[in-house]
């Protein structure tokens, strides 16, 4: 097993958070949950009395890996992505339904057209690293 975190590579200076800023995230991030809600698959891993917790922890996640401010770490520590996951089945296809609802809502999120590339990269990646059952 490759315990090695993924995509160190991406935005290795930040520029990313100053492009899409805090509203971008917010779009992004709330477009995903809404679909998340409604979905067959990730639906019902998700803490139902808590989506707003869970969408301003992947929120904050973010901003914080592209630049922004340390909110995610001063609450949370060390991200530790994989081990936080581990209560969660995720197979391939809970692994490939993230990924295609996180499209979905980049495609309307309405960012700049050039941190699309990057940002499908660093999901898939990440996505991939968090299967923990076959
Ligand atoms: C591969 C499919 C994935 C599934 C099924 C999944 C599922 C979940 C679930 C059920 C939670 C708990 C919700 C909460 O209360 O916070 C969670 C938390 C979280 N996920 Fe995922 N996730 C996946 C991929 C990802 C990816 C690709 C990222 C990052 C790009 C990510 C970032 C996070 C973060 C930051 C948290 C909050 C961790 C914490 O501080 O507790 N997840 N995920």
């Amino acid at each position: 097993m490759n315990t090695t975190p993924p995509t160190p590579d991406v935005d290795p200076f930040g520029s990313l958070y100053t492009r899409i800023g805090e509203d971008g995230f917010a779009r992004l991030v709330a477009g995903f949950y809404e679909r998340v809600k409604a979905d067959d698959i990730l639906g019902p891993m998700y803490p139902k009395n808590d989506w707003e917790g869970a969408e301003q922890r992947l929120r904050d996640f973010l901003v914080q890996r592209f630049g922004g401010p340390t909110r995610y770490s001063d609450q949370r520590g060390h991200p530790r992505l994989r081990m936080r996951h581990m209560p969660f089945a995720i197979d391939q296809a809970a692994r490939d339904r993230w990924t295609q609802l996180m499209g979905q809502s980049l495609a309307e999120a309405d960012l700049p057209e050039d941190t699309h590339a990057p940002l499908t990269q660093f999901f898939d990646q990440v996505a991939t690293f968090m299967m923990n059952r076959s």
